[in-house]
C-alpha cells in the first residue's frame, strides 16, 4: 500500500479546480454527497480504480458505481429503458442508483463493474459534488469513502480517521445531509430491489405501480455487494432493545432514555442522517455492546434497518 500525502481541498473554486486536477491525474479525492462520502476516481482510468479498491482494502468482486453530472452523459454509457427514464426524470439528480446493462460505446472502466456485463449509475444532487463532476467533466467511480466493512463516512472527519495517507484528497463539505446511502435498483431485469438506502421503496415502488423484487443475499451475481456483514463499529450490536443492559450503550429512536438518540421525535428522516454519526460517535466510546432501540420498517426505517442487520451480523474472521 503506498503511503500518500492526503491534502485538504476547500470547497471553494480553487479546491474544487485542485480536486478536479488530483481526479485527472489519476488520484484518489473523497467529496460529499448528499448520501455519503464517496471515494472519488476517474471512472474511465482502470489503475485509478484498481487503487481504490486496495485503500478501501475492498474485494475486486464488488463493483463501483459510476457518477455523472447529468442524464444524457449517464445515459450513453447503459442501455437506457422507459423505467429507468421514469425514475431518473423524477428522482435524479439524488439518492438513486440504478443498475443497468453496459452500452458497446461505454468507456467506463471495466474493473468498475468488476467483470460483470451492468454497471450502476447515479447522479448526485450534492452542490460540491456537481461542481466536481462538472469540473472534471466526466464520470467519477466512488464507492463510500471507508475502510471495506465498515461504517459510512458522513463528515470529512470519518473519512480522514479510515483513509488518510492512503488517498490523495478529502473535498472538505461539513455534513452529508441524507445520511445513508443510496437505494440501488437493478432494471436489467424485473425492476429488483438490490440496496433499500435515501429513497424510500414505497416511493418508487408507487411511482411503477408495481412492487419491486427483492434480490436474495445469497444471489452473489445480482447484489455483489451485499454482504451480510458491513458497516461494522467494532463493539457488537444488540437491535430491538427495550432498554439499557448492564454494560451496554443505548442508541435510541423516540422518547427512549438512552446515551444517544437517533430522533426523539421518531422521524425517520432524521433517523438516517444521525445513524452513522451515531455509531462512529459510540463506537469511540470503548462500550463492548451498543443497545439499538426498534425501528419501524416503514418509509426509510427499512434502510435503517438494513444497515443495523449488516452493522450487527457475525464478523469474518480478518474483520474482528
Ligand atoms: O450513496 C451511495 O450510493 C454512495 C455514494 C458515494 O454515491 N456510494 C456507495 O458505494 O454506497 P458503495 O461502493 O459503498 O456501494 C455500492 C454498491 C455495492 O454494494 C456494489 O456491489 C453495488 O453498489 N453495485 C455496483 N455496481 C453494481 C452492479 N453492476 N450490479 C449490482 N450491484 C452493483
Ligand atoms: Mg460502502
Amino acid at each position: 500500500m503506498t503511503i500518500r500525502d492526503t491534502q485538504t481541498f476547500r470547497p471553494n473554486e480553487r479546491g474544487l479546480i485542485e480536486a478536479a486536477d488530483t481526479l485527472r491525474g489519476g488520484g484518489l479525492v473523497a467529496f460529499p454527497t448528499e448520501t455519503v462520502y464517496g471515494l472519488g476516481a476517474d471512472a474511465q482510468n482502470d489503475t485509478a480504480i484498481a487503487n481504490i479498491y486496495a485503500a478501501k482494502g475492498r474485494p475486486q468482486f464488488n463493483p463501483l458505481i459510476a457518477h455523472f453530472a447529468d442524464i444524457s452523459q449517464a445515459k450513453r454509457h447503459v442501455k437506457w429503458s422507459n423505467i429507468a427514464n421514469q425514475l431518473a426524470e423524477t428522482l435524479w439528480p439524488g439518492p438513486l442508483t440504478l443498475v443497468l446493462e453496459r452500452h458497446s460505446r461505454s468507456n467506463l472502466s471495466r474493473l468498475l463493474s468488476a467483470g460483470l456485463s451492468s454497471v450502476a449509475i447515479r447522479i448526485p444532487s450534492h452542490p460540491i459534488a456537481k461542481q466536481l463532476l462538472a469540473n472534471l467533466g466526466g464520470p467519477i467511480a466512488a464507492p463510500s469513502a471507508n475502510i471495506s466493512g465498515q461504517i459510512s463516512p458522513t463528515c470529512p472527519e470519518h473519512v480522514h480517521a479510515d483513509l488518510f495517507g492512503r488517498i490523495d484528497g478529502i473535498l472538505d463539505g461539513g455534513s452529508c445531509q441524507v445520511g445513508l446511502e443510496s437505494t440501488i435498483i437493478d432494471l436489467t431485469g424485473l425492476p429488483t430491489l438490490l440496496r433499500p438506502g435515501g429513497i424510500p421503496v414505497d416511493i418508487i415502488e408507487e411511482m411503477l405501480s408495481t412492487k419491486l423484487a427483492i434480490v436474495q443475499n445469497s444471489d452473489a451475481i445480482k447484489a455483489p455487494g451485499q454482504l451480510a456483514s458491513h458497516y461494522a463499529p467494532r463493539a457488537d450490536l444488540r437491535l430491538n432493545a427495550k432498554t439499557k443492559g448492564t454494560n451496554e450503550i443505548m442508541l435510541g429512536f423516540g422518547p427512549v432514555e438512552c446515551d444517544l438518540n437517533l430522533s426523539a421525535t421518531s422521524n425517520l428522516v432524521e433517523a438516517a442522517g444521525n445513524l452513522f454519526s451515531s455509531l462512529h460517535i459510540l463506537d469511540g466510546d470503548n462500550a463492548t455492546t451498543i443497545a439499538v432501540s426498534p425501528i419501524p420498517e416503514t418509509g426509510l426505517g427499512m434502510a435503517i434497518n438494513d444497515r443495523l442487520r449488516r452493522a450487527a451480523a457475525p464478523r469474518p474472521a480478518n474483520e474482528q
